[in-house]
């Protein structure tokens, strides 16, 4: 048996007629940037998320980016997020100038630490700080009550990097509304994801959305006239349209997710490899859309090669914390800084859970892992 990590292919066979019906009547039309269909997936990523307003942009890496520009983070300021995330939580900080500081996880989660980021917020230098970038890791929301809490206290502005979150839950409100600020990517590998690149940003408030809206396009509220400098940033029609069919498949999708995550962890126990295999932990009141089912494992990159050999593809998500990158050395963190952040890069697994995915295809996954445990196990007790 052969278990992709992804497989778009068979998604696509399903909605392959009613995407090309949408992407030919672009066609028709000839209008393909910021039009009909952005302004519609607009109101509908907004209004699934349960914000007020959506401004649709060309990636997730620019909603970060143009979030932070309109809550106006420049030069010097200091922003404070995780780093066990995708580049970009961190590089959209560093690129406009900014400091990003890192604050350790929660071991279970593997989203932002409250008490760590809390005690950064009480440095000398922290007035500095002018918002929190908690990123919804995996598919489940940060701890938002507290962050936001903390944030109020001092004075600083929260956004969400909910990239890889669309739909999750916190305490009854999802994804996107949560903050200052939500910012979605729709890149394929999303769970909502187009046929390139594409991104989201959400928010309640009328002001930053009029300012995100003239950001995106180069600054400026009317042509040819910039009130302040943006930059080019704009989600085209055929993805718009792409999106909008799969947007209606979305929580089907998402429900086939969290059964998979389920079954995986009911056979994790069965088997009786909770010595060897930690599953994700979801915390009370959140749901989690699994956009990776990600466990902590023992003696990771033996177990992945294993897994290779009998075709199953999987993931490290992520191998080098940010702290560590070579780029940010300037930012003077050393191994050892972020520990928990540490762990997690050493010792975890993505494993296959698309929504397609079959039952047998779960089982043999677990049922490979079984094997390999079993024989570590063996030739350690011989
Ligand atoms: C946590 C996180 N933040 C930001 C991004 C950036 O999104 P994009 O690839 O659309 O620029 C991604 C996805 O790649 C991500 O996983």
């Amino acid at each position: 048996m052969k278990v992709n990590f992804f497989d778009l292919a068979a998604q696509y066979e399903r909605i392959k007629r009613e995407v090309m019906r949408e992407v030919e009547k672009v066609c028709a039309t000839q209008r393909f940037v910021l039009g009909e269909n952005v302004r519609s997936l607009e109101d509908e990523v907004a209004g699934y998320s349960g914000a007020r307003y959506g401004i649709g942009v060309a990636s997730g890496s620019d909603a970060l980016l143009i979030g932070l520009m309109a809550l106006g983070v420049g030069c010097g300021d200091r922003v404070i997020t995780t780093p066990y995330t995708f580049f970009s939580t961190a590089g959209s900080i560093a690129r406009l100038g900014a400091v990003p500081v890192f604050a350790d996880i929660d071991p279970r989660t593997y989203n932002i630490d409250p008490d760590w980021t809390e005690t950064l917020l009480k440095r000398d230098w922290s007035r500095r700080i002018k918002a929190v970038l908690p990123v919804h890791l995996f598919g489940q929301p940060a701890e938002m009550s507290a962050i936001r809490e903390i944030a109020r206290r001092h004075g600083a502005a929260v956004i969400e990097d909910a990239a890889q979150s669309i739909g999750a839950v916190y305490k009854g409100k999802r994804a996107g509304s949560l903050a200052d600020i939500g910012c979605f990517s729709f890149y394929p590998t999303k769970n909502l994801g187009g046929f390139g690149d594409g991104g989201m940003i959400t928010t309640d408030r009328k002001r930053l959305a009029d300012r995100i809206r003239m950001l995106r396009v180069h600054g400026s509220t009317r042509r040819y006239y910039h009130p302040v400098i943006g930059m080019n940033s704009r989600l085209d029609e055929l993805q718009a349209a792409v999106l909008r069919v799969k947007l209606r498949r979305l929580d089907e999708w998402t429900e086939k997710r969290i059964r998979n995550a389920g079954l995986y962890t009911s056979l994790f126990e069965k088997e009786g490899l909770l010595g060897h295999v930690t599953p994700p932990h979801v915390e009370e009141g959140n749901v989690s859309v699994f956009n990776q089912y990600v466990v902590r494992v023992k003696k990771r990159n033996a177990l992945k090669e294993h897994l290779a050999a009998k075709g199953i593809g999987t993931e490290i998500y992520y191998p080098v914390p940010l702290h560590l990158q070579k780029c940010f050395k300037y930012l003077g963190y050393k191994r050892g800084d972020l520990p928990r952040s540490e762990a997690a890069a050493r010792q975890t697994l993505a494993l296959p859970i698309y929504p397609e995915l079959k039952d047998e295809e779960i089982r043999y996954v677990v049922s490979s892992i079984a094997g390999f445990y079993r024989s570590a196990d063996k030739s350690s007790s011989g």
